[in-house]
């Protein structure tokens, strides 16, 4: 099979697709064929090894996992002995775990990971990119943002993964929205819900004065001093991305000056909140609640394209990794079913 490795932390380059031999499940795993996996912001850290922390968890000199992607769409092929939530031929969506190796024509996944069936007419290819901005902005809006009806919402970075998703659940949850992102990504903002749109090229939102419940940056490119005079008393402000500003307020009590300040490290969560996190994600789909947003898709083979273009900070929604086995007609199906940037 074809997978998509390296051997050394680096820049796109140290990509390369190579030949390794088809996985077998063992007890409790599942094989999946792989259609579609994501290339994010995170698998660029972890391909460069920054920041430095990073080689804490992926291997101090070089790669210990050198095939990534957490996130999957794909159909089960073979079950290992004792497997009974999934059987051959289940369309399925999710999270590889902690091995990551998704950037590959097949994988094995444990029965107990964060994976689930999908939904019945519900298209495979977009859900690839889907579980991680789902599962970073589900846990910000829901649990930390504690959103609810009339809250009024800012979100910063609204186009990216993280806040297109965050963007549609926070008016899900009856929020209005504000939804901050270049000018070249209103039309994309108004079809996902937002109620307001601030182009950042033309204006601060920093400028507001008491007008929000919740601000997600969900880029993390603000900071909880610039934010804060935005919010509402006892409002709080939410960030994606570690800073010593959010540290050292989080370290001293989380509040200052009646205004919270929080970063939620949402990809350190259990297989288990994750999974009961894919069933929601699921329901929301069939009531047509929430949907995959789709910035562009590359075949396999284009993943050191697709590392450049992560990396430029400039997609709207997810980028799309497809296997061989999912190119050509299916995809073009696919991605016309998903909301386009
Ligand atoms: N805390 C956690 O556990 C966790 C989990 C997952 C991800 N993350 C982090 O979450 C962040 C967002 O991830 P993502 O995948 O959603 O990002 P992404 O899709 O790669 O972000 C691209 C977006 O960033 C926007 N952008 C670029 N520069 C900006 C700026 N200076 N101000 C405002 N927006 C800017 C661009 O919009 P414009 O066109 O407007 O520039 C573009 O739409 C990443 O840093 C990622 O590492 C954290």
């Amino acid at each position: 099979m074809k997978v998509a490795a390296q051997q050394r932390y680096g820049g796109p380059d140290v990509i390369e697709i190579v030949e390794r031999p088809k996985p077998m499940p063992g007890p409790g795993e599942v094989l999946v064929e792989v259609r579609a996996s994501t290339v994010t912001l995170a698998d660029c850290a972890f391909r460069k090894a920054e920041p430095f922390i990073v080689r804490l968890f992926g291997g101090l000199f070089r790669p210990k996992l050198d095939v990534l992607g957490d996130d999957i769409a794909g159909v089960v092929v073979a079950i290992g002995a004792g497997v009974s939530r999934f059987a051959v031929g289940d369309r399925v969506h999710g999270c590889t775990g902690a091995a990551l190796g998704g950037m590959a024509e097949y994988v094995c996944v444990k029965e107990t990971a964060a994976l689930v069936k999908v939904p019945e007419g519900v298209d495979l290819i977009p859900l690839g990119g889907m579980s991680y901005s789902y599962l970073t902005a589900m846990p910000f809006i829901r649990d930390e943002g504690r959103v609810k009806p009339g809250d009024h919402v800012l979100i910063n970075g609204a186009a990216s993964s993280v806040g297109a998703i965050a963007l549609q659940l926070a008016k899900h949850f009856g929020a209005e929205v504000t939804a901050v992102a270049s000018g070249r990504h209103r039309a994309l903002l108004e079809r996902l819900g937002a109620d307001h749109v601030i182009d950042r090229q033309v204006a601060d939102f920093t400028a507001a004065r008491g007008a929000y419940d919740v601000v997600f940056d969900a880029v993390g490119k603000s900071s909880f001093a610039q934010a804060a005079p935005t919010l509402k008393p006892g409002g709080i402000y939410l960030t994606t991305v570690p800073s010593w500003g959010i540290f050292g307020l989080m370290l001293s009590g989380g509040q200052r000056g009646g205004k919270r300040g929080k970063l939620a490290t949402t990809g350190l969560r259990s297989d288990g909140d994750k999974l009961k996190d894919l069933h929601v994600l699921n329901r929301l789909l069939e009531q047509g609640a929430i949907r995959a947003v789709t910035d562009r898709v590359f075949p396999l083979h284009k993943i050191v394209e697709a590392h450049r273009y992560v990396e430029r900070e400039v997609k709207a929604g997810d980028v799309v990794v497809t296997m061989p086995v999912a190119q050509g007609p299916l995809l073009l199906a696919a991605t016309a079913a998903s909301v386009g940037a």
